[in-house]
């Protein structure tokens, strides 16, 4: 039986001893404040057991770690017609390049790069009968926790400096595959990104795709297929142009935040969570992804 509280111990004396070269995302100036040096590390085992190291009871910024839950609740209410809108491809770019969006005419290759996700965002608009309080009540909802919240400031900067983000859902408009008004969509994105969590909470939200689609309290949220889709996502696309190297290293699907949160899991066995907030240049935590490669290195857990 590995010792696993053993083992995070370990990578978090490793990890805060190496020099941390990871910067904070300063595109969002909200962001640009939190301090450098937080590091934790959060496991939730399937049979229960649950282990913890460092500032996993910090609430960070999930960022795009809310692009999984919120494409969860997309395929819950629309099923494979999410399909139609986007694709399921990798996309090799960076999670905010528009090139390929226009080569592509308005169709995001994921759902987990930020034209995919606002598109997916859209989605939610047009079903939800209160959008923003009825995804953060079912982010509640599978986290079992009912004090999670919006961080409303983190929302309005990035509202402010939100060009890009504008850019693309403009883009989208224009090809015609966005329904909703840009503000209200982008007003909707800005605060499914900007919802607060710590690691234990982050590990709780995501065991629904450790455990076919139920979660902690044992209740079916998703079929066992749409779990292996969405594991499949964020595989090949929870990294962005670094998801080869994000398998290769550590051989789980998983997804990254700019506020220097990672969600990994390997079905039937765990979900982790690890929060450092300095970002490599590919908008991932550098010590996020070292943590978990010596993670999947000592406990020889991985999908492969
Ligand atoms: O839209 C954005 O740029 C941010 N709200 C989210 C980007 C993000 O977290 C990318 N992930 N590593």
């Amino acid at each position: 039986m590995l010792d696993y509280q053993a083992i995070l111990e370990e990578i978090y004396e490793s990890v805060t001893n190496v020099e941390n070269k990871g910067e904070v995302a300063a595109y969002i100036p909200e962001l640009a404040n939190v301090p450098k040096d937080k590091f934790g590390i959060n496991l939730q085992l399937i049979t229960g057991e649950n282990y913890s190291v460092g500032d996993s009871a910090e609430k960070l910024s999930i960022q795009s770690i809310s692009k999984v839950l919120s494409l969860t609740k997309a395929f819950q209410l629309v099923g494979n017609k999410l399909w139609d809108r986007m694709d399921v491809e990798p996309s090799g770019n960076p999670f905010n390049h528009l090139s390929l969006l226009e080569l592509e005419n308005g169709i995001p290759r994921n759902p987990l790069i930020n034209s995919g996700a606002i598109v997916v965002a859209d989605i939610l608009l047009t079903h939800l009968k209160n959008p923003k309080e009825d995804f953060l009540n079912f982010v509640r909802e599978i986290s079992h926790d009912h004090t999670i919240c919006f961080n409303n400031k983190v929302a309005e900067s990035e509202r402010l400096t939100g060009y890009n983000n504008y850019a693309a859902a403009n883009l989208l408009k224009s090809y015609g595959n966005l329904y909703n008004n840009v503000e209200d969509v982008l007003d909707f994105y800005f605060h499914q990104c900007s919802i607060a969590m710590d690691c234990k909470q982050l590990t709780n939200a995501f065991f629904v795709y450790a455990n076919k689609g139920k979660c902690l309290k044992n209740r079916q949220h998703l079929t066992a297929s749409q779990v292996k889709r969405i594991n499949a996502i964020m595989l090949t696309c929870g990294f962005y142009d670094e998801a080869g190297e994000f398998a290769f290293e550590v051989g789980l699907p998983g997804k990254s935040g700019v506020g220097g949160g990672i969600v990994a899991l390997l079905p039937q066995c765990f979900t982790i969570a690890t929060w450092a907030p300095g970002l490599n240049p590919q908008g991932n935590s550098y010590l996020g992804m070292q943590a978990l490669e010596q993670f999947t290195t000592k406990t020889q857990l991985s999908i492969f």
